[in-house]
């Protein structure tokens, strides 16, 4: 909790350090406004589903639609239903069409701008039209794209209109969401200015003491006249010092674009790592005759990466094994529109589980996401699409309208405008242009990658291109050499999946193909439902045998940590998602968290292997009523040495597992006896069969023969009281910010009851509101748009916004026959 704090308090310093970047810049001692405008258009549209004639045209009378701000997603308002076409695909939720209209004003002064608006991202096929005028159409649900509206605005009012047409189904193999789901920004400058997205900098030499930092800057003139300037390039360390400017005198003909190189040095350079991911400030302006017209400011981080097929991934030349996972785009109760905050916990939590990698899987995700990945210090591999030319299905559905019906015409812009936007992005280590795609086993296959390849390098010769193979090694319809020769890192999804590698896994190719560079870009992780347990005989719990489900990764996962040439592994999935799965399930099991953050048991395993501090995490929970005197194994995942395991103060003995074997616990090496430092098991949990009785269980960690930690589970009494709990005491009051709100359904001792179901009802009053509920269930049909949701296994969640009053925050959490819970956050500007 208070490094979740801690990043909150960082992030707000970075909001306020940008804040005061953009609003007051002093260079050279003269003193500037910002004189680019960049307006947040995110509030104040007026939505409707459906069709509608004209309503691209300002006429339109939309008097009778909803008002709201976005992110949007108009999927996710809805009860979860059976009858869904290809609901298994896209969760089991309504997609169609929608319109978006918004009206804005322009002053005279403003006319004489370049204007254009950026839409993060807008799933699928919208259509963008300024007072009647259609801007364009884009395809693609996750790419970036900007309009311009110059020309077509005029003083007074204007009125925008998007059409989304999410109605083609099949189009996906899990939910997307629908609507303009992230955010949308209005920009006025100069007609002499930077190209969006238009600053690329490199660092192409990083050593401790010296960074070269390259800059490459797109200044565009739409004047009608030939215009000279000067482009400088300030540069602040992280503490927001300057440490280093060079300006660069240029001349660009009327209605022409050029780029202009710069090469600056930082001393002592503060690199960015996983540990430490120092972000520095570049600060470009350009200036005529002495007078700014136009200025952006760009984070990067200044670190060399490398990747060596002997020695993995190497960050700042020391090797950092890539502890991934993969994460799709949505989150329980918001679907597609989710708010920074709410990647702000769910980043935090996986850090804590020691991840410092995230595959996105599988395709661009919001711009904001990766700031929070340069600030919090995790690695990205970057990724574009999950189909090529051949279309790909799923759970028997074959997706019709999938990204093949138009990557011929549309992967060149969509893979340039998302290289555009992240290559500045420190995080961002890989380009993966694809997952899974058929085309790895077609013949020509390696010419499409080889395209895309170069489409890369064109725009960023920096980073290495993979793609997620799972046809490497399989006997039908295999990868062919060509394409994984072609490829720069061999990217392996379920590296022994056709059952021929079992614990070979990487190295039969790495035999016959010494040079390959390799990474697991997508495994399974423990597959389970949060709280969820069978012992065999219970036909109503879905998912099977807790004691063996880790085994698997786990021997994975120590065949990647001791062999230095593979990279490290991206599992799926660090977050439970929608879609994928059949009725009556709405998610797959594959989550170490589930959809509202929710650490699963899985998530401790990982944690067991991935993170320094010491753990110790008991499973499963102990209600066995009706079972006394029936073994029932008690899992310990930990990363203590040993741990002894007590139930109501008898013990059951201590138990020790070692990895990787030579470990610092064995005196000497392997073959070295040592009654102290016994090692009871070569899996990677610790395991005992315990007799039930009702009591607690207490599991007592040592680390060197001390002890470092200690485990309670207790035997839980009937529901009593709800317990909440928030994430933040103080929300910022800016209609963004978010708190979550955790319910407990506790008995009278205030234990957590793991089977209860209770029907808990929110209440927020004040500088908030609800805007989503979960529980993580696969199997809650109702809206996540209302104010009351079942508990599972004993929790669920409260999403709640600030609405932009300052003030107390009420909330409150209640449900029947059980005490009421009341907490009250701070809602400040
Ligand atoms: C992989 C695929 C993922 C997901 C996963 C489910 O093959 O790349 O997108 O479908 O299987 O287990």
């Amino acid at each position: 909790m208070t490094r979740f704090k801690a990043i909150q308090r960082n992030l707000a310093f970075t909001r306020f350090l940008i804040f005061v970047f953009v609003n007051l810049l002093i260079v050279n001692n003269i003193t500037l406004s910002q004189v680019r405008t960049v307006r947040d258009f995110d509030f104040g549209w007026k939505f409707s589903r459906g069709d509608f004639n004209r309503a691209e045209q300002p006429s339109f009378d939309d008097k009778s639609w909803r008002v709201l701000d976005l992110p949007h997603d108009w999927s996710i308002e809805s009860d979860f239903s059976e009858n869904i076409q290809f609901g298994a695909n896209n969760g089991f939720l309504p997609k169609g069409i929608g319109w978006y209209r918004k009206t804005f004003t322009v002053t005279n002064n403003e006319l004489s701008k370049e204007i254009w608006v950026e839409f993060d991202g807008v799933y699928r096929h919208s259509d963008i039209w300024i007072n009647g005028h259609n801007l364009g159409h884009f395809p693609n649900g996750y790419t970036s794209f900007h309009c311009l509206l110059s020309g077509y605005i005029q003083k007074g009012l204007n009125s925008i209109a998007v059409r989304v047409d999410n109605s083609r189904q099949p189009d996906s193999r899990w939910y997307t969401g629908s609507g303009i789901y992230r955010h949308v920004r209005l920009v006025m400058t100069d007609q002499l200015h930077l190209m969006n997205n238009g600053v690329y900098l490199t660092t192409p030499a990083v050593s401790e003491k010296n960074a070269e930092v390259k800059i490459k800057t797109s200044i565009v003139n739409k004047h009608f006249s030939l215009r000279s300037g000067k482009l400088l390039s300030v540069i602040c360390n992280p503490d927001g010092a300057e440490v280093a400017r060079l300006e660069t005198p240029f001349t660009v003909n009327s209605g022409d674009s050029i780029i202009t190189e710069q090469k600056i040095s930082v001393t002592n350079p503060l690199l960015w790592s996983v540990e430490q991911p120092r972000l520095y400030t570049l600060k470009t302006l350009i200036t005529e005759k002495e007078k700014t017209v136009d200025d952006v400011i760009t984070r990067f981080g200044i670190r060399d990466i490398e990747f060596d097929s002997m020695k993995g991934f190497l960050l700042n030349g020391k090797q950092v094994k890539i502890k991934g996972v993969n994460l799709h785009h949505t989150l329980g109760g918001v679907g597609a529109a989710v708010p920074e905050a709410m990647w702000v916990r769910q980043l935090q939590i996986l850090k804590d589980m020691g991840c410092n990698a995230i595959r996105t899987s599988h395709n661009p995700v919001a711009p904001e996401f990766l700031d929070l990945c340069d600030q919090m210090g995790f690695l990205v591999m970057d990724e574009s699409f999950d189909e090529w030319k051949y279309s790909r299905s799923t759970l028997g559905n074959t997706i019709t309208y999938g990204y093949h019906t138009y990557f011929d015409e549309w992967h060149d812009h969509d893979l340039t405008q998302q290289i555009r936007r992240d290559r500045n992005h420190p995080s961002v280590v890989i380009w993966s242009v694809g997952n899974e795609v058929q085309d790895q086993a077609d013949p020509k296959g390696h010419e499409t990658l080889k395209m895309l390849i170069d489409i890369c390098h064109r725009e960023d010769p920096t980073r290495p291109v993979t793609v997620g193979c799972n046809y490497i090694g399989s006997l039908k319809e295999p990868a062919t050499l060509e394409f994984l020769e072609t490829l720069e890192i061999v990217g392996y999804n379920y590296v022994d999946r056709t059952g021929l590698r079992r614990e070979l896994y990487f190295s039969l190719d790495k035999l016959a193909h010494p040079d390959w560079k390799m990474i697991g870009t997508e495994n399974s992780s423990v597959y389970s439902y949060r709280g969820e347990y069978s012992l065999g005989d219970d036909p109503n719990v879905p998912v099977a045998d807790y004691t063996t489900l880790m085994i698997d990764p786990g021997e994975l996962w120590k065949f990647v940590a001791t062999h230095d040439y593979v990279m490290g592994d991206f599992m799926w999935t660090g977050i439970d998602y929608l879609g994928e799965a059949r009725w009556p399930n709405l998610n797959p099991p594959c989550g170490v968290i589930d959809r509202c953050g929710f650490p699963k048991d899985s998530y401790f395993f990982y944690q067991s292997l991935w993170a320094e501090k010491p753990m110790l995490h008991l499973l499963p929970h102990w209600n066995w009523n009706g079972r006394e005197g029936q073994i029932i194994p008690v899992l310990g995942y930990t990363n203590c040495d040993a741990v002894e395991l007590f139930l109501n103060g008898k013990s059951y003995g201590e138990k020790r597992r070692s990895f990787p074997r030579k470990s610092p616990t064995i005196v000497g090496n392997w073959s070295t006896y040592d009654p102290k430092n016994l090692v009871t098991t070569t899996d990677l949990h610790l395991s005992w069969d315990v007799p039930f009785e009702p009591g607690v269980l207490k599991a007592i960690g040592k680390k060197n023969g001390q002890v470092v930690v200690v485990t309670e589970v207790k035997t839980s009494g009937a529901p009593a009281a709800v317990r909440i709990s928030v994430d933040k005491n103080t929300l910022r009051a800016d209609s963004r910010d978010v708190v979550h709100l955790t319910a407990e359904i506790v008995d009278k001792d205030r234990n957590v009851v793991p089977y209860a179901d209770n029907l808990v009802e929110f209440s927020v009053e004040g500088g908030g509101k609800l805007i989503g509920v979960d529980n993580g269930s696969h199997r809650d049909y109702s809206s996540m748009k209302i104010n009351r949701r079942n508990a599972f296994h004993g929790l669920c969640l409260a999403i709640i916004q600030s609405n932009g009053k300052e003030g107390t925050i009420m909330l409150s959490a209640k449900s029947d026959k059980l005490v009421e819970a009341k907490v009250t956050v701070s809602a400040q500007k």
